[in-house]
């Protein structure tokens, strides 16, 4: 069964709403929610990996969130970044297990597409280089957000990544297009795309790893592919906390992972 990634992004920034411009120290019992009790909540609710998306704007997660969920986590840290300098310095000061590199546009409101990494192959493998370098055993994962594309597959091989988490955002938008229905051609080509990207990924020796708009009736058919380690998923998750609390929540999509 694959592993559980939850992107607890969105209870930051639920907390911007109200906090945006004030200093999150001086507020006793921090301002809320928090993201350090979302991610204990998670955890109870089996999550494997907690992700956060540190943005160059700071939207939602902020670098005081970075510094207390690091020692505090049980689960796998993912720390989601650009591929700056700055956002480097960060995740090597901080230790998180695992980094994803994606793209980052300003006025995105979520990470749209995958990383180019076969177009940009000499900047990435001296990131990736660098996020490993001297880090103890078992030092930090290094996966790369792409698109379901052989030829980026391939540049995540050659720029040193340990991971492919493969966009599965076309896949849900062609599940939606027809209700999920697995005979139609269009939904069964984007599924396709997803199970050749991972069994390349996996072929080359780096994880096969899935994410971006998976909800709990899309996830089975993605969380059945041959050799696939991790889903993210932020959300439906924290979507569906709302009604029944987070702790549920991942209970749920753990039981719909399993039940695929
Ligand atoms: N994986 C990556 C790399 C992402 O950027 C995101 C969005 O933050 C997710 C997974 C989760 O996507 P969603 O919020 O649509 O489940």
């Amino acid at each position: 069964m694959p592993q559980l990634g939850v992107n607890i992004d969105h209870v930051a920034s639920l907390r911007q709403a109200r906090y945006r411009n004030q200093d999150l120290t001086s507020i006793r019992g921090y301002a809320e929610p928090d993201p350090l009790r979302a991610a204990h909540e998670a955890e109870l609710g089996g999550a494997d990996i907690i992700t956060v998306h540190l943005r160059e704007d700071r939207r939602h997660i902020c670098d005081l969130d970075i510094k207390r969920l690091s020692p505090f986590l049980h689960a796998k840290g993912n720390l989601e970044m650009g591929a700056t300098d700055e956002m480097i310095q960060i995740a090597r000061a901080q230790g998180f297990e695992m980094v994803t590199l994606v793209p980052e546009g300003r006025m995105e409101v979520t990470t749209e597409g995958g990383l180019d990494v076969a177009g940009n192959l000499d900047r990435l493998r001296d990131v990736v280089r660098r996020l490993k370098a001297d880090r103890p055993a078992p030092g930090v994962i290094v996966s790369a957000f792409i698109d379901a594309a052989p030829h980026q597959v391939e540049a995540a091989k050659a720029a040193g990544f340990d991971a492919c988490e493969i966009h599965t955002g076309p896949y849900a938008h062609a599940f939606a297009n027809v209700g999920g229905d697995l005979l139609c051609p269009t939904l069964q080509a984007q599924l396709q795309l997803v199970r050749d990207a991972g069994h390349r990924a996996r072929a080359l020796g780096m994880r096969f790893n899935a994410g971006h708009a998976l909800n709990y009736l899309n996830v089975g058919l993605i969380a059945s592919l041959p050799g696939i380690s991790e889903l993210h998923i932020g959300h439906s998750i924290v979507s569906r906390a709302v009604y029944v609390g987070l702790r549920e929540a991942v209970r749920e999509m753990k039981a719909a992972i399993q039940s695929a």
